[in-house]
């Protein structure tokens, strides 16, 4: 058996899966503080609880963890601060200035695939150096989420290694030179060298080895292990409704978007994982939800009941500020109502709102890779996320997509995808083992064009407003 990790912002899950079919044996969790500055030693307490019993039955292990955070180790290997996560903002400025030192957009997306944000760890890494001086000066390595974990489940306690996919998140990594920039880390630190962890030469290179001998592999991001534990390939897109919305696409060119809009992350497999990322996602349906005083059950029947178009509501849903499209200070519009509308209208435009801002999503990576896609077009839609479960948004989504959209049953696949990649250390082979997963379903509908029309319509005349 084989055991897969998501080290997550909120908690750490563990699975144990047959490394030949895929089948989960056990699964278990445990949570761990959240917030965006964490003593990244919660996270193996958490590790510890959540494979109690498990780690002893596997023969090979890997880590998926949150990406970008920064992990600063000092000489004797010892925490010099708590972790800065990816969802620490604080780095806004920097990573503005990180940009500019390199030469502006064009030049930055060309070398490292991104387009750096405050998520980003080499801006993280100046902030320590203009705010927080004396931390550098101790730091001798640094380490992503899931590097300091496998660390930690390594013999030694003393393995330092990552994977391209993870490390294509860090800012100084060029997707370009498929290595390491420690000039940009440099750029990022104030002239300061940091030791970097190990490149696999591989994907599915045993990296170190447990005390009790089992293989740990390179371990990736959440994201990419998601896309390995969905089995996707060149072309599929995973569409995961969560807090944020995140549409995938595993590439195999290489992306570089000076928008910003499409981060070009590299993938587990030497592929890479293009991604657009929307803000406003299953707070979408909270909001409607807490709005019609009703349950997500109850949100999908009134959905249901009213027709295509929402007898003419539609939804602008950026309720918090959107980034695809990219503005920040939006709010949402709620746009022609009459005396006539219904609570069910209501319902409907919010969902028709949040698969139209998904659908942009989607054709943000089609724009951007379409010379790359056969017919210029996504492969397979997949959705995932708690949100997908939603019966409105099962039947809406081909509707307004447009297309046949398959919808992944409720699991781990981060945790999966990790389990999946440990399996691929055990055979070595040139591609991970082929798990299927059960329970999938494929939904086709008649297409509503006229959604995204009214859709894009309002985007477009409400596009000064912010
Ligand atoms: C991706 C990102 C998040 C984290 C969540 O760029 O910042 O999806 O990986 O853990």
């Amino acid at each position: 058996a084989v055991l897969g990790i998501d080290s997550s912002t909120q908690a750490t899950k563990a699975v144990l899966v047959d490394a030949e079919s895929g089948e989960v044996l056990a699964e278990q969790r445990a949570p761990h503080p959240g917030g965006t500055e964490v003593d990244p030693r919660a996270w193996i307490d958490a590790l510890g609880t959540a494979c109690e019993g498990l780690l002893e039955r596997a023969d090979a292990v890997s880590v998926g963890g949150q990406q970008h955070g920064m992990v600063l180790l000092d000489g004797d290997g010892e925490v010099v601060r708590p972790a800065l996560l990816w969802n620490d903002t604080r780095s806004a400025p920097q990573a503005a200035a990180l940009i500019e030192d390199i030469g502006g957009a064009a030049a930055t997306v060309d070398r490292i695939g991104s387009l750096p944000v405050a998520s980003l760890t080499a801006t993280k890494l100046r902030w320590i150096a203009e705010n927080e001086p004396e931390s550098l000066d101790r730091a001798e390595r640094v380490l992503l989420p899931h590097d300091f974990v496998s660390r930690h489940l390594s013999a030694g306690g003393d393995a330092f290694f990552t994977d391209r996919g993870d490390a294509s998140g860090t800012g100084y990594y060029s997707t370009r030179e498929e290595g390491w920039d420690h000039e940009l880390l440099r750029l990022a630190t104030g002239g300061r060298d940091l030791a970097l962890p190990e490149l696999p030469a591989a994907p599915q290179q045993v990296m170190a080895r447990t005390a009790s001998g089992a293989a740990i592999a390179a371990g990736t991001g959440d994201n990419m292990a998601a896309a390995l534990g969905l089995s996707l390939g060149p072309g599929d897109v995973s569409v995961s409704i969560g807090t944020s919305g995140v549409c995938a696409m595993v590439s195999d060119a290489r992306p570089a978007d000076a928008s910003g809009t499409v981060t070009g992350f590299a993938d587990a497999t030497g592929r890479f994982l293009p991604m657009a990322t929307t803000i406003n996602a299953a707070r979408i349906l909270d909001f409607a939800r807490e709005l019609l005083q009703v349950d997500f059950a109850g949100l999908a029947d009134l959905a249901l009941a009213s027709e295509p178009g929402a007898d003419g509501v539609t939804l602008l849903p950026y309720f918090d500020g959107e980034r695809t499209p990219n503005r920040p200070t939006a709010r949402a519009t709620l746009q022609g109502m009459s005396t006539a509308t219904t609570r069910g209208d209501i319902a409907r435009a919010a969902v028709e709102g949040l698969l139209c801002s998904l659908a942009d999503g989607i054709s943000a990576l089609e724009d951007l890779l379409g010379d790359s896609l056969p017919g210029g077009r996504a492969r397979r839609i997949v959705l995932i996320g708690g949100a997908a479960q939603n019966e409105a948004v099962r039947r809406l989504a081909p509707a307004v997509f447009g297309r046949e959209v398959t919808i992944a049953p409720e699991g781990e696949y981060v945790a999966l995808g990790a389990a999946r990649q440990a399996a691929w250390a055990l055979t070595g082979d040139d591609e991970p083992p082929a798990w299927e997963i059960a329970g999938g379903r494929t939904l086709t509908a008649e297409p509503t064009p006229q959604v995204m029309d009214a859709y894009r319509q309002l985007k477009e005349r409400t596009s000064e407003w912010t």
